[in-house]
């Protein structure tokens, strides 16, 4: 199963997406992680370009056909083949992030990016897509903590310097795909200690694996 982490920049899904892989692992299930953009060789120069400030004013259309070219080859590379050995496939962002950033952040029509990403890779869908959401402040601010800790390059700034309202509407765009699609979303609260948000992406993923959550204790 492939299973998709999304979220507004300093949502927390990176280290989350790791707890996640531990967690199926300690299951008993064969697990790998993986991103988007930047998961393959060629997807790693496509990240260099889409992340670097110095591309700013990038034509949106361009933006998506970039966006589309890492996914190609992630999925034939990457996705696909550990699905077919039976891994689950935990995958910090994936579609839902075009429809989010380049739809309804950028302005692309929706339904141009649903026909390309199907005409290249057909219509099917991760069968559980988790979003972590938090206030944009909130989500920007660590952000930037991160890259003052040197933790995030520079480099890789373009989007954390788009202005507040992109970032709204990047996470209301979120929220409305969860809306319309809530047998495949579940929505987790980011604005919590890392912990807390690990529980509940836990009990999710276990819910959509039928795994067995550790016992915690308390209420039984
Ligand atoms: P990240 O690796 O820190 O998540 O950075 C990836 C950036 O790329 C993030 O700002 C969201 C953006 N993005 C899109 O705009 N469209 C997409 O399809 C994907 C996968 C990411």
């Amino acid at each position: 199963m492939l299973i998709t982490l999304e979220g507004i920049e300093g949502a927390g899904k990176s280290s989350q997406v790791e707890a996640a892989a531990r967690f199926v692992r300690a299951a008993g299930r064969a697990c790998i992680t993986t991103r988007e953009p930047g998961a393959t060789d060629l997807g790693q120069r496509i990240r260099r370009i889409l992340l670097d400030p110095a591309c700013a004013g990038m034509d949106p259309r361009a933006e998506l056909l970039l966006y589309l070219a890492d996914r190609v080859e992630h999925v034939q590379r990457v996705i696909r083949p550990a699905l077919a050995r039976g891994q689950v496939v935990i995958c910090d962002r994936y579609v839902d992030a075009t429809l989010a950033y380049q739809g309804a952040a950028r302005g692309v029509d929706a339904d141009l990016i649903e026909r390309l990403h199907a005409l290249v890779l057909g219509d099917w869908r991760p069968g559980l897509t988790v979003l972590i959401d938090i206030p944009v402040a909130v989500g920007l601010d660590r952000a930037w903590r991160a890259v003052d800790r040197g933790e995030r390059s520079p480099a890789e700034t373009r989007f954390e310097k788009e202005n507040r309202d992109f970032h709204q509407r990047v996470r209301q765009g979120y929220l409305e795909l969860a809306a319309r699609e809530p047998a495949r979303f579940c929505i987790i609260d980011g604005n919590r200690a890392p912990g807390e948000v690990a529980r509940d992406l836990q009990a999710a993923i276990a819910d959509r694996l039928h795994l067995p959550l550790p016992d915690r204790g308390g209420n039984g």
